[in-house]
C-alpha cells in the first residue's frame, strides 16, 4: 500500500474551475442534497474533477472545498482516503490497481504485481514510456471470491 499524498508542486497546476458542462451538473448534483447537507455531494464532484483533469489536483480539492463551503482539510481527507482517487497524473489509456491484500496475495496477486513491474514500469503510481500505463497496490476492492483482483481504471 502507497501512502497517498498529493502530487509535489511541478505537478499541479495552478487552478480548477469545471466545464460548463461539469459546472452546470454540479449545481443539478448539489441541490439533490437537504439544505445544509450539500457537503455530501464532495465524492461526486471530486469524481467528476478527477473525470475532467484525469487526476485530482490540489486546485480541484480547493475548489470543491470552497463550492461546498468545507474546509480544505477535510475534502484532503476525503480525497487521500479512497483509492478511486487518483492524486498524481496516471496512465492515459488505463490505470491498473492490484489488490495486494491477504486472500489476493495467497491467490497470487505477487505474480500480478511482477508483470506491472516488468510491462508498465518498475515503480507503482509511474508512468510507462509513452505515458499511457501505470500502476499501484491497494488494499482490498471487496471482490476476494475473484482473487487475484485487479481494478482497471476507464481503458478509454
Ligand atoms: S483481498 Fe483482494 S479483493 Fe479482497
Amino acid at each position: 500500500m502507497s501512502v497517498r499524498r498529493l502530487a509535489e508542486e511541478q505537478f499541479q497546476p495552478a487552478g480548477f474551475s469545471f466545464n460548463a458542462e461539469n459546472a452546470a451538473w454540479a449545481e443539478v448534483t448539489i441541490r439533490k442534497y437537504p439544505e445544509g447537507r450539500q457537503q455530501s455531494a464532495v465524492i461526486p464532484l471530486l469524481m467528476r474533477a478527477q473525470e475532467q483533469d484525469g487526476w485530482v489536483t490540489k486546485a480541484a480539492i480547493e475548489f470543491v472545498a470552497e463550492k461546498l463551503d468545507m474546509p480544505y482539510i477535510r475534502v484532503l481527507e476525503v480525497a487521500t482516503f479512497y483509492t478511486q482517487f487518483q492524486l498524481r497524473p496516471i496512465g492515459t489509456r488505463a490505470h491498473i490497481q492490484v489488490c495486494g491484500t491477504t486472500p489476493c496475495m495467497l491467490r497470487g496477486a505477487e505474480d500480478l504485481i511482477k508483470v506491472c513491474k516488468s510491462k508498465i514500469h518498475h515503480d507503482p503510481l509511474e508512468l510507462n514510456a509513452s505515458g499511457t500505463l501505470s500502476w499501484e497496490e491497494v488494499e482490498c476492492q471487496g471482490a476476494c471470491v475473484n482473487a487475484p483482483m485487479i481494478m482497471i481504471f476507464k481503458d478509454s
